[in-house]
């Protein structure tokens, strides 16, 4: 087996820096890790380049990323690009043979992360998206009590996403262009539209409503622009277990920052998770003594709960910064196994074709079946 793992990451911005201090950091404290990555390449275009190379230790800098598929020395791709780019990326990699760790959502929309996950089996690459909410302790513990069936039989789920930077009147970026990140409420809800799938099961109906509350942004040329997706989306989801889902993503919720929040009811028991507060399960359960049933708080931080034995004494909290690198171990751990990583480009497709659904049905005002997604006609596709 190789003892090191030579990365090449596009893109050097937010998740930029969130892959390169992940990929710092990940051998330093993932002390069961045989694997090492080595930061060889950052590419990226625009300001800001040269720094983060220096400062994340890479140990070159690229703004042609044709150049970096073609490197011989590349090993992995990690793609952290507006979403337009990352089919075009991620099926240049395959065809170099090259293993992937694409951003969320995999695509802008159900053709383009099909046409990525065939590209990625037929090459033979191992493959995974960066749904990177699951690596959370707290929610990996909501995961496994769901599993031992302490919640006795689902009935309900609620997972909202909401922030306010819609509201900032920050200028026009790709964020507000439907071309370039794809319609409906990608950016944020292919994240809760995962975590239900994950913990819960498959989606199989949805009914939606969107909303683009600014419609206008100011252009650096001093001119507006129109925005082309929606800063607000509501639906409803019947999942393939008889479970149903209330879902909400907004950017325009004013004084919500990163208030990612999931709650699940079952027969037994309920629980709740907030990703402004990270380390924490709120969880009921009805086999408590009846005279002291309530909702309590775990800390999730003890030793025996996932990845914690890595960090720090129980209480000594983690921050966002370790969803990614928890993500970076379990692909290396993938790579050092041979196996495929999870969540593969197949858990980003199935997401990215629930809210596919979701899109048809605010536009056509009926449910629509996630069944009847079947992507566009374009060829080399096979559905
Ligand atoms: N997993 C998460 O929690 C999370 C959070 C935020 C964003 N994202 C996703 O990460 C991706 C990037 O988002 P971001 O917020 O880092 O964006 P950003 O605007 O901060 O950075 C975009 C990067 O893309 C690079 N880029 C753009 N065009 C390029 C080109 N032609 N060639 C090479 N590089 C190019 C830029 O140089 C920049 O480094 C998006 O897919 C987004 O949805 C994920």
């Amino acid at each position: 087996m190789k003892e090191t793992l030579n990365f090449a990451l596009i893109g050097h911005m937010f998740m930029g820096r969130a892959h390169s201090h992940a990929l710092n950091d990940v051998g330093m404290f993932m002390k069961d890790l045989k694997i090492r990555p080595v930061l060889k390449t950052i590419c990226g275009i625009g300001d800001g380049l040269e720094d983060t190379k220096e400062r994340f230790h890479w140990e070159k800098s690229e703004t042609d990323w044709h150049k970096v598929m073609s490197d011989p020395e590349i090993d992995v791709v990690s793609i952290a690009v507006p979403g337009f780019l990352h089919k075009e990326i991620a099926v240049e990699a395959a065809r170099n043979g090259k293993h992937i760790l694409c951003e969320k959502p995999l695509a802008r929309d159900y053709t383009e992360a099909l046409a990525m996950f065939q590209a990625a089996n037929e090459n033979n690459v191992l493959h995974m998206v960066n749904f990177n909410y699951r690596r959370i302790p707290a929610v990996a513990l909501a995961k496994q009590m769901i599993e031992e069936g302490q919640l006795g039989e689902i009935v309900s789920y609620k997972g909202f996403y909401q922030q306010d930077w819609a509201l900032s009147g920050a200028p026009m970026s790709w964020r507000y262009k439907s071309e370039m990140v794809g319609k409906g409420p990608l950016e944020m809800g292919i994240h809760i539209t995962d975590m239900a799938q994950w913990l819960v099961g498959g989606i199989t109906e949805v009914v939606s409503v969107m909303d683009t509350v600014v419609k206008e942004r100011g252009t650096a040329d001093g001119g507006t622009d129109v925005v082309t997706n929606d800063d607000n989306t509501v639906w409803l989801a019947k999942f393939e277990n008889g479970v149903m889902g209330i879902f909400e993503a907004s950017r325009a919720h004013m004084g919500r920052k990163n208030f990612q929040w999931f709650e699940v009811n079952g027969t037994k028991g309920s629980l709740r998770f907030e990703l402004e507060r990270m380390n924490e399960l709120n969880v009921y359960l009805s086999n408590d003594g009846e005279d002291r049933r309530g909702f309590r708080n775990i800390i999730v931080t003890e030793e025996m709960h996932k990845y914690i034995k890595n960090w720090w004494p129980a209480g000594h909290m983690l921050g966002w910064e370790h969803t990614v690198l928890h993500q970076y171990y379990e692909f290396l751990k993938a790579v050092e196994g041979e196996y495929m990583p999870r969540p593969s480009f197949e858990d980003g497709m199935k997401a990215q074709r629930v809210l596919d659904a979701v899109v048809r049905s605010a536009e056509e005002k009926r449910w629509v079946a996630i069944a009847e997604i079947k992507g566009r006609e374009e060829p080399g596709i096979r559905r």
